[in-house]
């Protein structure tokens, strides 16, 4: 009796209370861990021995100019390229060689920075169609039939969360601009993934779809362990837990907000510019690296 406070406290697995903080091999304190990963196209050596530890539950905004290598970084842990060195770790599990839709079914999803939508299928249909593959569907009719009803059911509650449930039957194709990348947002996390990528959400909107979209985020993500690539400040220094850094394939920094913000290698590599007029709220702060028009972007699939 008089030790269950103490029980209460710790996590049912009975792991020793360290284990928050690092496990005894050091791995499963973090639900993502990049190890000295690196990166070749042909000869040209585009991500350059990059770590990074993120806890779960926390939020990590990536930034860096243009070709810095984030997405490539996102293809290598996602599974889409394999590293040329170094691990990528989930959970303190090691995804080297891995599928992405192994990598997926782990419990790692991300968004593209190029849309991802079936244009052709409504909101409800493509929700439904990304809870069925994260499910792994397997070819058995009973099986299939309670799957699919579960699958409804998913579908119905993303697109709640998603605020879409209004325009349920509407073609993708028909949604505004914001819509779709909300219903991507809903597609990456439609399969329950704990670890999310998103790969420049906020990218072609103007600056109230983006503030209410941020919002968005935040609620979905709620819980989950999330890294974001996002070039407007404004979204960065709100959203993010920390910023890590990336700079020609490296990450020079991965710090709190405020840390990195006074970080002088930071200013001068790639703040400095950004930051010049006005400081990271500011109105004016918008979108720092001229996203493509949202029109243009919006027609693409
Ligand atoms: N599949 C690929 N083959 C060859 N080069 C690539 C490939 N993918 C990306 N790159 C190169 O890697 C660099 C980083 O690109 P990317 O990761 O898209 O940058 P970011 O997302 O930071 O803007 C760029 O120089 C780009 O041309
Ligand atoms: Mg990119």
């Amino acid at each position: 009796m008089t030790g269950m406070p103490d029980a209460a406290q710790r996590p049912a697995t009975g792991a020793p209370p360290a284990a928050e903080s690092l496990s005894r091999d050091g791995t499963t304190a973090f639900a993502l861990e990049l190890r000295d990963v690196r990166k070749s196209f042909g000869k040209a050596e585009i991500i350059r021995g990059t770590n990074l530890q993120v806890r779960p539950g926390e939020r990590v905004a990536l930034i860096g100019p243009n070709g810095a290598g984030k997405s490539t970084l996102f293809n290598l842990i996602s599974g889409r390229f394999g590293v040329s060195s170094g691990d990528v770790l989930l959970h303190g599990r090691r995804l080297n060689g891995l599928k992405p839709y192994e990598i997926n079914r782990l419990g790692l999803a991300r968004s593209f920075q190029v849309s991802n939508l079936f244009t052709r299928l409504s909101v409800f249909e493509n929700l439904r169609c990304a809870v069925l593959w994260s499910l792994g569907y397997r070819y058995s009719f009973w099986r299939f039939l309670a799957d699919a009803r579960d699958a409804n059911r998913r579908a119905d509650d993303v697109m709640a969360m998603i605020k879409l449930d209004r325009r349920r039957d509407v073609l993708a194709m028909n949604l505004t601009y914001a819509e779709q990348r909300a219903l991507e947002i809903g597609i990456t996390i439609a399969g329950g993934a704990s670890v999310i990528l998103l790969d420049e959400p906020t990218a072609g909107m103007s600056r109230s779809e983006t503030s209410r979209f941020v919002n968005l985020i935040r609620e979905i993500t709620a819980g989950k362990t999330l890294l974001t690539v996002e070039h407007d400040m404004g979204v960065v220094f709100g959203l993010a837990d920390k910023i890590a850094v990336l700079v020609y394939g490296e990450v020079i920094a991965f710090d709190t907000p405020e840390k990195v913000r006074a970080d002088e290698r930071v200013k001068e590599a790639y703040l400095g510019s950004v930051l010049a007029d006005g400081q990271a709220q500011g109105p004016a702060q918008g979108q720092a690296q001229g996203q493509a028009p949202a029109e243009a972007q919006a027609a693409g699939h």
